[in-house]
């Protein structure tokens, strides 16, 4: 039976764009460590990518990899991450954050649409006792852009938020896994969602988008730039053989190969939802801003669409995942309509 992919953007494979660049890579020797040529050229494309001429990129091979590091450059031990309640860095990384960041705690934020609203971060910083040593001191604010339940903060959301942050003398980090679709659904540059916004360091995710294992730290902060040079090293992220790493996210971030992808993936999900919109029995749980919907329906279709070859995770009674890639295509979601209309 054919199945469709509708689990995760991880369980899709690679894109032949980065096959291409790895096997481009692979000719020759070259010196180890990220001295490479490719990791230099990284480092001008991603100051192009992001118009920022102090940018500093570290490629790493795990999304939560990236965001613990990138944290555990802006927070002190005894500092704290606030977050969204719901943020993948709070629940889904087994406290990568903590270990790296020597023992600094994430606290979270409530909000609508699982995101963090001004006055939800307002009441949080105000229950600080600051200064005094009994309390966590927060000093970082992470956004999760998109969120793990596919919704999205505007670019002047996330202004409005890192400026709050910012009068505490805090700054702020992006987990972007999915930044690439969080883009094409906003119709903004890098620059304008990152460090336009108050963002100082952004987990640039690739993996979920086309990549193999290729994930990157971009920083606008000069101060945890120096720190994240020995923070990577000590952690093991500094890959001998750093230039195929260095080849995907040059390809990625070329020709708006990461936004050719990750719009392949967001239309597929908008038609997907557009069809189940219209299916009496299944109500859809958010707007499809990106590649992840949350669908509610009776147990026993759920049961059925599993046995019709469709791939998704169950979230509890009632309730399915579907995540699109950049590989779907406009026949995988006519069929997948098809096995739900029946
Ligand atoms: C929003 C978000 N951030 C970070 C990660 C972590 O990425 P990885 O699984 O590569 O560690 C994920 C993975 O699913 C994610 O969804």
């Amino acid at each position: 039976m054919d199945v469709i992919e509708l689990r995760s953007d991880n369980a899709a494979g690679v894109a032949p764009e980065i096959v291409e660049a790895i096997a481009a890579a692979n000719t020759g020797t070259a010196i180890a460590y990220g001295a490479d040529d490719l990791t230099e050229r990284l480092h001008d494309v991603v100051r192009e990518v992001f118009e920022h001429d102090g940018a500093r990129v570290f490629p790493v091979t795990s999304g939560t990899a990236a965001n613990a590091l990138a944290l555990s450059a802006i927070v002190p031990p005894w500092g704290a991450v606030l977050c969204h309640e719901t943020a993948h860095i709070l629940n889904s990384e087994g406290g990568a954050t903590s270990l790296l960041g020597g023992g600094a705690v994430m606290r979270g934020v409530a909000g609508d649409d699982f995101l963090m609203s001004p006055d939800s971060l307002r009441r949080a910083l105000d229950s600080v006792g600051w200064g005094d040593p009994h309390y966590s001191q927060p000093t970082a604010l992470s956004f999760t852009q998109p969120t793990d339940r596919g919704t999205i903060y505007s670019v002047d959301q996330i202004a409005a938020l890192t400026e709050i942050a910012r009068e505490r003398g805090m700054r702020s980090h992006l987990d972007g896994a999915r930044l690439a679709n969080a883009l094409v659904s906003l119709g903004c540059t890098p620059a304008e969602m990152t460090w336009k916004a108050g963002i100082d360091v952004v987990s640039l995710g690739a993996t979920k988008n086309g990549g193999l294992s290729a994930e990157a730290i971009v920083v606008f902060d000069d101060h945890a730039s120096d720190e994240l040079v020995y923070r990577t090293k000590r952690s093991g992220h500094v890959t001998s053989k750093m230039r195929y790493q260095s080849a995907q996210l040059i390809a990625y971030l070329t020709d708006d190969l990461w936004r050719r992808l990750a719009t392949n993936s967001n239309d597929r999900m908008r038609e997907l939802a557009a069809g189940l919109a219209e299916i009496d029995g299944v109500e859809l749980l958010n707007r499809p801003d990106v590649n992840m919907l949350f669908v509610r329906l009776a147990d026993e279709h759920i049961d059925r669409l599993e046995a019709a070859g469709l791939l998704f995770y169950r979230m509890g009674p009632g309730v399915i995942r579907l995540v699109t890639n950049w590989s779907t295509t406009p026949g995988e979601i006519e069929r997948a309509l098809t096995a739900f209309r029946s």
